[in-house]
C-alpha cells in the first residue's frame, strides 16, 4: 500500500479506538482537528520509507510507530499554538485548536495525544516485546528532556540558548526518532539512523525560520514573522538569510551523506531529497550522495 495511504489509515484507526461514544465530544472534536487538519506527514513518512529500505517485516508496528510520532508532533503543534507559546491563531491553514474549541481543549487535546501515542505502541508489547520496548524508551526521550521536544521548547524561557541546540532539541529529535523508530521496527541496527534524522531535522527547522521570514502566510498555513515578534532564537536572527540558506544547503548535503547502507538505500536517499526540495524555501546546490 501506498505509504501516504497507510498513514492516514493507521492515523484514523488509531484515533477512532481512542474515541468511542464515550468521549466528551468537544475533546473527541479538539483531537480530530489537530491530527486530521491538513499536516505534510514528514515525519512518519521518514519513518517508513526507513522501514521499507531496510526490508519491513513487520508493517503493524512499523505503521504504529508512526502513528505515535505523528501523534506527538500533532501534540507539539497544537502547545506551540497555545497563547502562553506562540500564540498562534492559524495552523495548516484553519484555526489552531485552541482558537477553534477554546485554551482548554487545546490543552486537553495535546495531552491527550501524547498519552495516546505511547498506548499506540504499548499495545504491540505481547507480539513484539523487545522492538516495543525500544520504540517506546525511543519516543520518551524524544518528547522529554533532557534533548526532547519538552526540552527544546523550554529553552525559549532561559536567556540564552545556542540556536542549533534549540533546533535540535525541539524539531531534530523526533526527526531522529523517526529515522531510528524505522530501523526498530524491522528489527535493523538502528544507531547508524541516528545522525541522519538529526542532521534532516535541524535543516528541516531551518528552513522552517527562513520561511518565517521570506515566506507568506496564505502558503504556509501558518502566520509569518513569528520568531521576530517573540524574540525567538532563529536560525536567520542568528546568521541573516544567505547565511541560513547557507547552513540548510549543508545540512541536507550532510543528511545525504549520512544515509547508512541498506538494501533500499538509492530508492530511500531520493525520496528524502525529494521530500527536501517540497518543502525548502530556496534552490540548493545539493546532490545526491
Ligand atoms: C511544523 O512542522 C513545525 C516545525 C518543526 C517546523 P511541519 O511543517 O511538519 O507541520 P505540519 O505537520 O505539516 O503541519
Ligand atoms: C515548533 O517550532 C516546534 C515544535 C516543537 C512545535 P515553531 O514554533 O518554529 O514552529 P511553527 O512555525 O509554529 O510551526
Ligand atoms: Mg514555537
Ligand atoms: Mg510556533
Amino acid at each position: 500500500m501506498e505509504p501516504n495511504i497507510r498513514i492516514e489509515q493507521a492515523l484514523t484507526s488509531a484515533l477512532d479506538e481512542a474515541t468511542d461514544r464515550s468521549t466528551p465530544p468537544g475533546l473527541a472534536a479538539a483531537l480530530r482537528h489537530a491530527v486530521f487538519a491538513g499536516g505534510a506527514r514528514v515525519r512518519p513518512r521518514l519513518c517508513l520509507s526507513v522501514a521499507m529500505a531496510c526490508g519491513e517485516d513487520a508493517p503493524p508496528l512499523s505503521d504504529a510507530a508512526g502513528v505515535a510520532i505523528e501523534f506527538l508532533h500533532c501534540a507539539s503543534l497544537v502547545h506551540d499554538d497555545l497563547p502562553c507559546f506562540d500564540d498562534a491563531a492559524l495552523r495548516r491553514g484553519q484555526p489552531s485548536v485552541h482558537k477553534a474549541y477554546g485554551e482548554r481543549l487545546a490543552v486537553l487535546a495535546g495531552d491527550t495525544l501524547i498519552v495516546l501515542a505511547f498506548g499506540v505502541l504499548a499495545r504491540h508489547v505481547p507480539g513484539a516485546p523487545q522492538r516495543s520496548g525500544e520504540l517506546l524508551s525511543l519516543l520518551a526521550a524524544a518528547a522529554g528532556t533532557p534533548h526532547g521536544i519538552a526540552a527544546g521548547q523550554a529553552w525559549e524561557c532561559e536567556e540564552r540558548v545556542p540556536v542549533s541546540a534549540y533546533h535540535r532539541a525541539k524539531t531534530g529529535a523526533l526527526f531522529a526518532a523517526a529515522t531510528v523508530a524505522g530501523a526498530i521496527a524491522c528489527g535493523a541496527p538502528s544507531a547508524p539512523w541516528r545522525l541522519l534524522g538529526e542532521r534532516l531535522g535541524e535543516a528541516y527547522q531551518v528552513a522552517d525560520d527562513l520561511r518565517d521570514v521570506i515566506g507568506e502566510a496564505e502558503k504556509l498555513g501558518k502566520p509569518v514573522g513569528q520568531d521576530q515578534a517573540h524574540d525567538r532564537p532563529s536560525a536567520v536572527a542568528a546568521l541573516g538569510v544567505d547565511g541560513a540558506k547557507g547552513r540548510l544547503d549543508r545540512l541536507v548535503s550532510e543528511a545525504m551523506h549520512s544515509v547508512p547502507a541498506c538494501p533500499g538505500r538509492e530508492q530511500l536517499c531520493a525520496g528524502i531529497l525529494q521530500e527536501m526540495h517540497r518543502v525548502l524555501p530556496c534552490k540548493l546546490s545539493l546532490v545526491a550522495a
